[in-house]
């Protein structure tokens, strides 16, 4: 297996492109089921969650066209034609699902255009339990019978499914996504309340305005979706990796370097900018970027997890290695997944002084990592540990790099062109 070595200590300098969102890409590919015209989506990462969508759409009927590159900020992101003349295998088997959660997003969408799905169930992941039971309740709403059977989640709206008012009882950005999906093509008004605001819903929001849906109150928390008999094809850019983006920013801000961050935008990271501007990090807007830099000392300060506008869970981990080596003390508390501190004694191995207790933990910052050898078992959390290891001295080693390479596109390449020592080193 690939390990990563990294030799930090070394401030980062240079520019770094941000891709298209992965998270906002998932959705928008599982999109192209819902018509039979081409859905184009440009500015697409290479990552391997990427793939394993378009594994799973081709199976299902998509035929899927790679376009060249379209431009994106000086680096070039691909576009995918995704059309689906009609639909092949309604069933999204055990084998892809199991690589990736977000398979389940094209449950909405088959069971919206062909009236039946069988899609597996997901089951548990690294960071949580993260049941998909909202979707499915959701769905039965809409008038879908749902069976569980053999691992597997069987739905059916032979009549196609019907409008109706939906209230989640927790924000769920795939929940939102998948139904949103579903009620284009409803009968009636669909309302779906408590809905998710994160930028990758927007995202899909608008393109699926774009292919003729009918939605108001895009960037709200309540969609008001009017179904229409049939959405047409339509071309849509995937918006930057916000993610990818807050990553870098703590590259910089760890290092105590100075990075513009090309191609991305500052409402997209806002709780995120404010807390890392607190700690002492220099955010600015510049034409065709965020310049991110520090040049003082770092402080702690709290944080908590929650849905957006809140500060992402998917930028703790990260966050965390920061405060790991600033001055003072921090409270990370974690309010969306009930097991994401996996990173925490990968870190302490590091040197760092994290202590759990129950859903916040206590970072006291020790100024200075030292490089170890650490594995993580989930993708932010393996970022958290090659921040680490650019500030820390000495040599960290992170095996497990698949994780990465599900969500950080040329990332040795991306920071090495900015003075990391990180290199990507062959295993058997
Ligand atoms: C998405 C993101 C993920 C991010 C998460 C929260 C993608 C592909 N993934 O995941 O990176 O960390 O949002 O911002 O976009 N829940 C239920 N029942 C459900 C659905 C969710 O109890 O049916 C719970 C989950 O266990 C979790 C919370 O709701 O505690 C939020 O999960 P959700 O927003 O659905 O996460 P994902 O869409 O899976």
């Amino acid at each position: 297996m690939d390990r990563i070595v990294i030799r930090g200590g070394k401030p980062l300098h240079g520019t770094i492109p941000i891709g298209g969102a992965k998270n906002a890409a998932l959705p928008l590919m599982a999109a192209a089921l819902l018509t039979d015209e081409t859905l184009s989506l440009s500015n697409l990462p290479h990552l391997a969650d990427i793939s394993s969508m378009a594994n799973l759409l081709v199976e299902l009927g998509v035929d899927l066209g790679m376009n060249g590159h379209a431009p994106n900020g000086g680096h070039a992101g691909r576009t995918f034609d995704l059309g689906c003349p009609n639909i092949k295998s309604t069933t999204a088997p055990y084998d892809l699902v199991r690589k990736m959660r977000a398979s389940v997003l094209v449950l909405g969408p088959l069971v919206a255009r062909h009236g039946v799905a069988r899609v597996s169930l997901p089951g548990g992941c690294a960071i949580g339990t993260r049941p998909v039971d909202l979707h499915l309740t959701a769905l039965e709403q809409m008038g879908a019978e749902i069976e569980l059977t053999q691992g597997y989640i069987e739905a059916r709206a032979p009549q196609g499914l019907k409008g109706g008012k939906i209230m989640f009882p927790v924000v769920t950005v795939g929940g939102t996504e998948n139904i949103l999906m579903a009620a284009t093509l409803a009968e009636g008004e669909t309302v779906l309340g408590n809905a998710a605001r994160e930028p990758e819903v927007i995202d899909l929001a608008e393109c699926l305005v774009a292919m003729g849906a009918k939605i108001d109150g895009i960037g709200t928390d309540t969609l008001r979706i009017q179904g229409v008999d049939s959405l047409h094809g339509a071309h849509h850019t995937v918006v930057p990796d916000r993610i990818e983006t807050g990553s870098y920013a703590i590259a910089a801000a760890i290092t105590g370097g100075n990075l513009l961050l090309e191609g991305t935008r500052l409402d997209l990271i806002g709780s995120l900018a404010d807390t890392l501007r607190k700690a002492g990090v220099e955010i600015t807007e510049e034409s065709g970027g965020l310049r991110v830099a520090r040049m003082n000392g770092l402080h702690g300060v709290d944080m908590m997890t929650e849905p957006y506008p809140g500060f992402p869970t998917d930028m703790q981990a990260q966050a965390m290695a920061l405060m790991a080596t600033a001055e003072g003390a921090s409270m990370i508390t974690e309010t969306i997944f009930e097991n994401r501190f996996m990173h925490v004694p990968e870190l302490c191995r590091m040197g760092a002084d994290i202590n759990v207790h129950g859903a916040s933990a206590i970072v006291r910052g020790v100024g200075q990592l030292s490089g170890a050898p650490v594995m993580a078992t989930d993708l932010r959390a393996s970022m958290s540990l090659v921040l680490a290891g650019l500030a820390a001295g000495g040599e960290t080693e992170i095996n497990r790099v698949y994780h990465l390479d599900r969500g950080y596109e040329r990332l040795e390449d991306k920071l090495s062109a900015c003075g990391a020592l990180i290199e990507r080193v062959k295993g058997a």
